[in-house]
């Protein structure tokens, strides 16, 4: 299989889960949002630490260039989550009111993180391509780097949202855990 097929394939398959929360949204709208967001997380952190599991466990390290799919996942995934986010407001408002609530918290901790979270996920998103690697050069790869404090920022939005404080924080403990292992020297670069 080419590459661009399997990285294709891939991300369809990462972003079942969302598919089937647009296909059944049920009931409750703020529950649709919270497993969006789950979903983004889990992408999200996934992406981050493959690059020190592949310091850990060599093998992995032939299979680091999924990760662009995995990224390209977290942040599709969290558009969806923000798209989501904006028919919940949409139950909760006059008509055409939705946007007048959401400026209304945009600037509260828990979301104020969230927002920036995914705007910090779009540069890299927007760089995870071969044209953008080959424009970029060197400056390409502090560009993806920008996923770590989205990732930061994004575990901090989860604690603070809603109810996610201890499982945000067992998250962070494995992710941060694991970034430690990049400061070790390692005879591969990935
Ligand atoms: C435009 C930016 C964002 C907005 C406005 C936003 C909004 C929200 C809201 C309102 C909730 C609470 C849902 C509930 O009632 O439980 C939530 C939860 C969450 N969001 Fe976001 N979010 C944004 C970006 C992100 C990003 C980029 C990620 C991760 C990649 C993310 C991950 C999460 C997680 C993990 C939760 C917790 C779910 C739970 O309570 O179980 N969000 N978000």
């Amino acid at each position: 299989m080419k590459r661009r097929t399997a990285l294709l394939a891939l991300w369809a398959v990462l972003m079942l889960p969302f598919l089937l929360l647009l296909a059944q949204p049920g009931d409750d709208p703020d529950a649709a949002v919270a497993a969006s967001g789950n979903w983004a997380m889990a992408w999200l952190a996934l992406a981050v630490v493959m690059t020190p599991l592949a310091q850990l466990w060599r093998p992995l390290g032939r299979l680091l260039w999924l990760r662009r799919a995995v990224g390209l996942a977290a942040f599709a995934g969290s558009a969806l989550h923000l798209w989501l986010y904006v028919e919940a407001m949409r139950g909760f408002a006059e008509p055409g009111g939705e946007w007048a609530l959401m400026a209304d918290e945009a600037f509260t901790p828990g979301i104020v993180t969230g927002w920036l979270a995914l705007a910090l996920l779009l540069l890299p998103a927007l760089a995870s391509n071969d044209a953008a690697m080959r424009l970029l050069r060197r400056a390409w790869k502090p560009v993806q780097r920008l996923a770590l404090p989205a990732a930061a920022l994004a575990l901090a939005h989860m604690a603070v949202v809603h109810d996610g404080f201890s499982l945000a924080l067992a998250l962070a403990a494995t992710v941060g855990g694991l970034q430690l292992v990049r400061f070790f020297p390692s005879k591969r670069k990935a």
